[in-house]
């Protein structure tokens, strides 16, 4: 049975010390705010077969129909390369996904959209929405969020869309069932999560990055500025160069990137 809601079995073995598991709810992130405000210990999880008000980055919905998808929260109380890269949380997410795809299944292309987007032959079925609580300036919780779009019927509504989306059901030739996509994202992000103050999570993360080296956009508030990526600060930062040869470091944040539209004609 594909149901996410027997999770004790699911999560046999791995260190999670509590979940909560909804067959609707508005948020899985905004339950687990709540939860974390309340106490809840490190990899504390929790999951929904439906969402009624997902939350995506840049203010979007997420949209979640019932038993299509894979919604999840993960709350990580911060370990201290957390807190020095808190961008590195975020790709923990993304990276974890990515690995356990590109295993699967080598005849799909996956790639990471910078910072977090995992895109299956060029277009999105998964984002990351890590948001924190903060004692003054001190992060006291992250909650990592995932969506990946799995069944044919999560595939968003057009107003709902940024950059092109899919599902592993249109991509895959056999899309994996969501307790087994969720139990090995889980290990791969477990064990990512140990290497995450490390140079080859950096590495690691780079190189599963578009694009690299050829002509990006990027939209960062009014601006829209164009260059070629070169790489990855410590911190997460873009690394880019401008057409006049600068090179500008992009903040990690509210940041649309996309390939430019001429970008597969040069190198
Ligand atoms: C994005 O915009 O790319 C990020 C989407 C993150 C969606 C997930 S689904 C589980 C968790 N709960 C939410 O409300 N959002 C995240």
């Amino acid at each position: 049975m594909d149901s996410l809601l027997n999770l004790q079995s699911l999560i046999e073995g791995l260190p999670i010390p509590a979940w909560r598991a909804f067959e609707r709810i508005g948020s899985t992130n905004e339950e687990a705010l709540h939860w974390a405000e309340a106490g809840a210990a490190d990899l504390s999880l929790v999951l929904a077969e439906e969402q009624t008000a997902g939350r995506g980055r840049h203010g979007r919905r997420w949209h979640t129909p019932p038993a299509s998808a894979l919604a999840v929260s993960l709350i990580l109380r911060p370990r201290p390369a957390e807190i020095r890269w808190p961008a590195r949380v975020t790709a923990l997410g993304a990276l974890a996904l990515w690995q356990v795809l590109h295993t699967w299944d080598a005849k799909i292309q996956v790639g990471i959209k910078w910072p977090n987007d995992v895109l299956v032959n060029g277009k999105k079925v998964a984002g990351v929405l890590v948001e924190t609580i903060w004692e003054s300036d001190r992060p006291q919780a992250f909650v990592l969020g995932m969506g990946v779009n799995v069944f044919k019927a999560a595939l968003p509504p057009l107003s709902d869309l940024d950059f092109p989306a899919t599902t592993l059901e249109h991509e895959m030739e056999q899309p994996p069932d969501r307790p087994r996509l969720l139990r090995a994202w889980l290990e791969a992000l477990l064990e990512w999560r140990e290497h995450l103050g490390e140079p080859v999570f950096l590495q690691t993360w780079e190189s599963a990055l578009l694009w690299r080296e050829h002509l990006i956009e990027v939209q960062t508030g009014e601006h829209v500025l164009t260059g070629r990526w070169l790489g990855l600060e410590e911190d997460g930062r873009l690394r880019m160069q401008t057409p006049s040869g600068e090179t500008y470091l992009l903040p990690f944040g509210e940041v649309r990137l996309r390939p430019h539209p001429f970008h597969h004609l040069e190198r």
